[in-house]
């Protein structure tokens, strides 16, 4: 008997703490549940959304959206996560009732159909930690409300038709208690958008920004120096834009940097001797500027460079120095240029190169035979130099080569006639 009502007092403690679990969870998530059903309602292919429905003669205090496709639930069965990525969502976010979904902390719509414009009222989610609305077909402007997102570590706006600029205020203002602005920004990704405009010097204020991806949009202007402030920042990609002056020499303390990309833009002056401080670059692309002088001669330093370009520019001077004993280079492309040096002195053996390019430099000397060393070469173009003695027996190592250019320079001799047995070769050109 004891026993008896000892079971029944537990069962009955169990129903009470399942009523007021239920009752709380179902309270609090009715009108996330609504809000959510709303959009999709408004969404063109529902059928992505089957698992979205009210359950069967529910009333509305059980409608519980935990299990929904894409959405997670924290313990109080509140709506924290969105994620529907690349699943063929059609549609707007017109009728997304941000408002009632502020337990969010991350919404992740990326790769879909989603057209109109970012709600201003997206500013709502004041707990919101992560953002992608990348790979879109989203227009209008970055609201400025996204200010807001005080939590926010990860933005992405890529590959969408947004206009407009990058309003400064979107950043804290580097004053003391900084309560609005993207103050927790570590990733913030602006890819082949149509936003231009400068880039904000009150970045700078983004202590922790570790990765700014701005390539392929409409940015012009300079590079902000306040960039320099940012000793988190590991990727800074900025190529395909029209930004223009000099690459601000404090870039060169940012001890985390691993790759720098500032290709085709309109960027001038001498690159800054400094960027040779940035031990741990393993991808620098320059190339496709208007630079002038000599390339930072320590460019290698940390030994880590993998993919380094800075071809069509016009960098005079020497080949750096510290590229002959880089053994951890890729691929190379120093081309159109108007470098110096010797390409039997210069160059080291580097067993991962697959693709070197210093045509139409001022290249001396000869393809020694350490070039067949760089077992992994598919192309070796040096045309357009002054390169001079004779092409060694050691090419024919290369038995990954499909490219080799040596036109227009004074190299005598044959080709090694074991050379034709390079069933991949297809180019192959030289003097007579
Ligand atoms: C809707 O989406 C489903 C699943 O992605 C797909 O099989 C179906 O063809 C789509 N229907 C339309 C009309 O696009
Ligand atoms: C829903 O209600 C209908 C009629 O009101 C009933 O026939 C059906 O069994 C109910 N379904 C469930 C799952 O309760
Ligand atoms: C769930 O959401 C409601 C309404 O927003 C809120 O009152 C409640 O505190 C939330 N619970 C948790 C654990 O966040
Ligand atoms: C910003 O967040 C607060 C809550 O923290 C909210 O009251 C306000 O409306 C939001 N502002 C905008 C522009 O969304
Ligand atoms: C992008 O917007 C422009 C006008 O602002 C329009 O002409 C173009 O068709 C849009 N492209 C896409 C893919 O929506
Ligand atoms: C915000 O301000 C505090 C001092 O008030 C400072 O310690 C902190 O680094 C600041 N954070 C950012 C992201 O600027
Ligand atoms: C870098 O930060 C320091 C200290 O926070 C500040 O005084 C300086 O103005 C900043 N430099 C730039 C270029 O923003
Ligand atoms: C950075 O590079 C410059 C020029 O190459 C050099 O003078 C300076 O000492 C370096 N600074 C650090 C901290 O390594
Ligand atoms: C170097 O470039 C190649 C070819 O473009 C690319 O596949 C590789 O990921 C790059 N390496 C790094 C470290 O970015
Ligand atoms: C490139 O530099 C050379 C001298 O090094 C100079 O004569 C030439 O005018 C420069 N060309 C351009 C396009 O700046
Ligand atoms: C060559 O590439 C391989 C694979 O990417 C890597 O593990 C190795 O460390 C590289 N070697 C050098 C010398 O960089
Ligand atoms: C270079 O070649 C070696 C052997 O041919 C291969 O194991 C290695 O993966 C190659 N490295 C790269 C970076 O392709």
């Amino acid at each position: 008997m004891a026993r008896g009502s000892c079971v029944s007092l537990q069962l009955l403690i169990e129903w009470i703490v399942l009523f007021l679990f239920f009752s709380e969870a179902s309270f609090a998530s009715n009108t996330e549940a609504e809000a959510l059903l709303k959009w999709k309602d408004s969404l063109g292919n529902q059928s992505i959304l089957q698992s979205w429905v009210a359950p069967e003669n529910s009333s509305s205090t059980t409608l519980i959206p935990c299990l929904w496709r894409g959405i997670t639930c924290d313990n109080a069965g509140n709506v924290t996560q969105i994620n529907l990525p690349n699943v063929g969502l059609t549609g707007t976010l017109q009728n997304f009732i941000f408002s009632s979904l502020t337990n969010l902390l991350r919404l992740d719509l990326r790769d879909n159909q989603l057209t109109g414009t970012i709600p201003s009222s997206i500013g709502v989610l004041y707990k919101l930690q992560y953002l992608d609305l990348a790979k879109n077909l989203l227009y209008g402007t970055l609201p400025l409300s996204l200010a807001n997102l005080t939590q926010a570590y990860e933005l992405d706006f890529s590959r969408n038709n947004i206009t407009g600029i990058i309003d400064p205020r979107l950043f804290p203002d580097g004053s003391a208690p900084n309560k609005t602005g993207l103050v927790s920004l570590k990733n913030f990704l602006l890819q082949k958008t149509r936003i231009g405009g400068r880039i904000p010097e009150e970045i700078g204020n983004c202590k922790f920004l570790s990765l700014l991806a701005l390539d392929e949009s409409r940015f012009y202007g300079p590079i902000p120096s306040s960039l320099g402030n940012l000793s988190e920042l590991t990727v800074l990609r900025l190529s395909g834009n029209l930004f223009s002056g000099n690459i601000p020499p404090n870039i060169g303390t940012l001890s985390k940097l691993t790759d720098l990309r500032l290709l085709t833009n309109r960027l001038s002056g001498v690159v800054p001797a400094e960027l040779g401080n940035l031990s741990s670059l393993t991808v620098l692309h320059l190339a496709e500027n208007q630079f002038t002088g000599h390339l930072p001669q320590q460019i290698c330093q940390g030994g880590k460079l993998v993919n380094f370009s800075a071809a069509y520019n016009n960098f005079s001077g020497p080949i750096p120095v510290s590229l002959k004993n880089c053994h951890t280079l890729y691929r190379v492309r120093l081309e159109h240029n108007q470098l110096s040096g010797f390409l039997d002195q210069d160059f080291g053996v580097y067993p991962n190169l697959t693709y070197i390019d210093l045509s139409f430099n001022k290249v001396r000397g000869e393809l020694s035979p350490k070039w067949g060393e760089c077992k992994n070469l598919t192309a070796l173009r040096v045309a357009g130099n002054l390169l001079g003695g004779k092409i060694p027996d050691e090419v024919v190592l290369l038995n990954q080569l499909r490219v080799i250019d040596l036109s227009s320079n004074q190299i005598s001799g044959e080709l090694p006639a074991q050379l034709g047995k390079l069933s991949n070769l297809l180019v192959l050109k030289s003097e007579r």
